[in-house]
C-alpha cells in the first residue's frame, strides 16, 4: 500500500499499477470505520487496484465549526487500510485539490431542494465539487458509495449522468454498531451517554418499518418525529420518507415507487444521519 500526497505521486503511482480499465475508488473523509471498509473491501474484491482517498473537503462543510471538530487520524487509517489489500491512498492537502478556489456551481434540481440539500445549503455544491475533481485526478472504473448517505449518492449518480463521465457508481449497503447505530466518523465525537441514547434514531427507524401497515404516511412520520425526540438528548432537524430517485416526499403508500425514511438528528452539537427502505 503506497501512501501518496500530491496529484503528481498519485498518477505515477497508478501508472506503475499498469491498469487498463482505472482503478476502483473509494472517497473518504478519513476517522475511517467499518462501514468505510466496507466499501473498501468491496473494491479490493471488484478491482485490480483500489485508491482510497482521504480528504477533509473544506468546500462542503456549511457549518465551519464542524469542519474544524471533523476527526483527522491519518495513522489509525493508515493501519485500518494497510490489511484490506487498497493499493494507494491518497491523502492530499488543500492546495492540491483546490489550487485556486472552485467557483463551479452544480444544478441538481429538486434533488438539492430536500433534505440535507435543503438543511445544509452549498453542501452538494461542495461534495460535486470535490468528487468531480477526485474522478478527475483517479480516472477511476467503479467508484463506491455508502447508502448511508442516501442523497449524496443520488447526487454522484446525478453528477456523472450530467458530466458524462465514465464511471460506475457502486451503491453499498448501510453497516452499524451491534446496538444499530448507523456507523459515522462523527459518532466518535459523542460522549458515551450520548452515544448510548443514540440508538434510540436506528431502533425508532426500525419498528416504524414494522408500523408500516398500521400508519399512513403523515401518521408514521409524525410518530417517528416525536418517538426520537421524546429522548431528551435528541433533536430530530427532518424525517422524510421519499422516492428512492427523485427523493421527493410521498403521500401515500400506493404508488409503486421504493419508499425511504430519512432522518437527521442532533445530537448535542453532532449532526446524525441515518435511513431506512421501506
Ligand atoms: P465520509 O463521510 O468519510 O464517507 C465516505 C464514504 O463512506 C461515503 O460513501 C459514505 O456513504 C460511506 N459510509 C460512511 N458511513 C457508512 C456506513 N455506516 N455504512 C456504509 N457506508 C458508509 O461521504 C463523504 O465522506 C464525503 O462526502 C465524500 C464523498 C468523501 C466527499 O468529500
Amino acid at each position: 500500500m503506497k501512501l501518496v500526497r500530491t496529484v503528481e505521486d498519485l498518477q505515477k503511482e497508478l501508472k506503475k499499477a499498469g491498469h487498463e480499465q482505472g482503478p476502483g475508488f473509494v472517497p473518504t473523509m478519513g476517522a475511517l470505520h467499518q462501514g468505510h471498509l466496507s466499501l473498501v473491501k468491496q473494491a479490493v474484491a471488484e478491482n485490480k487496484a483500489v485508491v482510497v482517498s482521504i480528504f477533509v473537503n473544506p468546500t462542503q462543510f456549511n457549518d465551519p465549526k464542524d469542519l474544524e471538530r471533523y476527526p483527522r487520524t491519518l495513522e489509525a487509517d493508515l493501519a485500518l487500510l494497510e490489511p484490506t489489500g487498497c493499493s494507494i491512498v491518497f491523502a492530499p492537502a488543500v492546495h492540491e485539490i483546490y489550487p485556486e478556489k472552485d467557483t463551479r456551481k452544480f444544478n441538481f434540481g429538486d434533488l438539492e431542494k430536500v433534505m440535507e440539500g435543503k438543511f445544509r445549503p452549498g453542501h452538494f455544491n461542495g461534495v460535486a465539487q470535490v468528487v468531480s475533481r477526485l474522478f478527475e485526478m483517479v480516472r477511476p472504473a467503479k467508484a463506491y458509495f455508502g447508502l448511508k448517505d442516501f442523497q449524496q449518492l443520488a447526487i454522484i449518480k446525478n453528477m456523472v449522468k450530467q458530466l458524462q463521465l465514465p464511471v460506475e457508481i457502486v451503491p453499498c449497503a448501510i453497516v452499524r454498531e451491534p446496538g444499530g447505530l448507523a456507523m459515522s466518523s462523527r459518532n466518535e465525537l459523542l460522549t458515551r451517554e450520548q452515544r448510548e441514547n443514540a440508538v434510540a434514531i436506528s431502533r425508532t427507524l426500525f419498528k416504524a418499518k414494522e408500523l408500516r401497515g398500521q400508519k399512513n404516511v403523515r401518521e408514521l412520520a409524525e410518530w417517528v418525529t416525536s418517538e426520537v425526540n421524546n429522548n431528551p438528548f435528541l433533536e430530530v432537524e427532518y424525517f422524510a420518507i421519499v422516492d428512492d430517485e427523485q427523493l421527493q416526499p410521498v403521500k401515500s403508500w400506493d404508488d409503486n415507487s421504493i419508499k425511504v425514511g430519512c432522518i437527521a438528528v442532533y445530537c448535542g452539537k453532532i449532526r446524525l444521519i441515518d435511513n431506512i427502505v421501506f
